[in-house]
Order: C-alpha cells, then structure tokens, then sequence
C-alpha cells in the first residue's frame, strides 16, 4: 500500500486552478522530489496534504486512510509532518528548547505541564527525546545556542529535528537547500538520508537539481497546477516537456 494517494486533487483559489486534478502515490520509504517551475503548485499541494487547505475537489489518503479536509494538528498527530521554515523558528529560544516545543505537537494539551514543570515524568521523557534527535541531527553540540545564532546549515537541520520530535512517518519538506553552498548542501543530503534511512518517507519539494536528482529515486512534476511528467532523475532530466517548462519559465 502506498503511504500517500493524491486522487484528482484540484484546488482553486477563486479563478485560479493552482491544483488541476493531480493524481500520484508515493511509496512507503522512499523519497520523492515534488519539482516544478514557480507557482507550479508544489506549496499548495503540501498544504493541502497538511491540512493547511482543503481541496475544492479530490481525495488524499495517508496510509489507506482519508485525510482531505480534516485539521493539520489531527493530520501531523497521524504521523504526516511539515518541516519547520527558518523563519518560524523560536529564534530567542535554545535549539533544546525549539526541539522540547516539537515534542509536543502531537500531545498539545501537555505542552505547557511540561514546560511548567508540572508534570515531571512528562517532562523527563520529553527531554530524553530531545537529546535523542539533536544527537540525530549532528546538534547536540549547540543545543544551548540560540537559534538566531545558528549558522543556515544548523537552522535547517533543526527545523528537521522539531519535525522529527513529533515522531512523523511520512515527512514534507519545502526547499530545505534554498540558499546553501555546495558543502551545506552535501551536509544537508546526508542528513535527508539519514532520515529516510531511520524510516520515514519523505516528500521533497526542491529547486536544488544536484540535491532532487542526488535524493530522489522518482520525480513528480507539476506545472501550473497540472501533472507534467512522471519518471526517474534521469528520465525527467531528459524529458522534452521538462525541459521546455524550465526554459520557458527562465525565458
Ligand atoms: N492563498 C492563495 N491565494 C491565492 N492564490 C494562491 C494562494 N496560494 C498560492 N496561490 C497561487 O497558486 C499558484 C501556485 O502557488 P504555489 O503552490 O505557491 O507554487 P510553488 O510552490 O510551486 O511555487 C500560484 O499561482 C500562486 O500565486
Ligand atoms: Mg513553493
């Protein structure tokens, strides 16, 4: 069974189709580049698997399971998680402490009994996560950094650990490459890896090529809302119609 369908998602935005009937599966384990030119649709497809929209039409199923249309907390305590963009987060906060805040996504009511210190149990288990994913992610040697202090290559990687803190099993993550230099970019692989090796399946939406076609053992291409093409690296990056998206979105 696949871990996620996409059934003729369409999803408008008053005129706009920026989803037109999109259908594919991805399967469990693997990790699968979303790519497409800008404003193709890859964001709103992301948010609509989180649950951030609900699709004017379609169904998404998780696991078997229906998960169009209910509420992105409900969507993430099922096991389907966003990465974390930079900016939002906690930049005063110690990376430990951004990690303790993912910990209870999944468990909100417990949130503030932990911080608070109410629940000691709770809280013991909590931190013993924490320090299980930053040591994960290479980030055990900051975590009493501020976040706002942390180099873009540690920013990433944390993002991912506050994922990883709500223990996700399929996660979805929005140009985690953007703006890093070949050695962060290779860093940031082997983490992606690392992840998927520990396994999760992921979904990867990314500009970076040397990152989708290095990851990735199959590509999903959108473009303006539609299914462009389908295939491996090296069969999209052969692709006419590929191809000629690209340019004539450069052009
Ligand atoms: N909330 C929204 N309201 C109106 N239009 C939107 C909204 N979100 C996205 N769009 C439009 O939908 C299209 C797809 O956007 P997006 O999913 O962000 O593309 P991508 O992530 O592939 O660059 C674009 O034309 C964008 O302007
Ligand atoms: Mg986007």
């Amino acid at each position: 069974m696949p871990v996620l369908e996409i059934n003729n998602v369409t999803k408008k935005f008053g005129g706009l189709m920026a989803l037109d009937d999109v259908s594919f599966q991805v399967e469990e384990g693997e990790i699968r580049g979303l790519i497409g030119p800008n404003g193709a649709g890859k964001s709103t497809m992301f948010k609509n698997i989180a649950g951030f929209y609900s699709p004017s039409s379609g169904d998404i199923r998780y696991q078997g399971q229906s998960i169009a249309g209910r509420k992105p907390h409900n969507i993430a305590e099922m096991g389907v998680v966003r990465t974390f963009q930079e900016t939002t987060l906690f930049q005063e906060l110690s990376v430990f402490e951004n990690v303790l805040v993912g910990c209870h996504i999944r468990s909100r009511s417990n949130l503030f009994a932990a911080i608070l210190g109410l629940d000691r149990g709770l809280q013991r288990e909590a931190e013993e996560k924490v320090a299980e994913v930053l040591d994960f992610m290479g980030l055990g040697e900051r975590r009493e950094q501020l976040a706002s202090e942390l180099p873009l290559g540690s920013q990433r990687a944390l993002a991912i650990a506050i994922a990883l803190a709500s223990e996700p099993k399929l996660l979805l993550m929005d140009e985690p490459f953007a703006g890093m230099n070949p050695e962060e970019t290779n860093h940031m692989m082997e983490l992606t890896r690392k992840v998927q090796e520990s396994g999760i399946s992921i979904v990867l939406v990314e500009h970076d090529m040397k990152a989708v076609m290095g990851l990735c053992g199959y590509l999903t291409v959108l473009n303006f809302g539609q299914l462009l093409a389908e295939g491996t690296p090296e069969e999209i990056r052969h692709n006419e119609r590929v191809i000629e998206a690209y340019l004539g979105g450069a052009g």
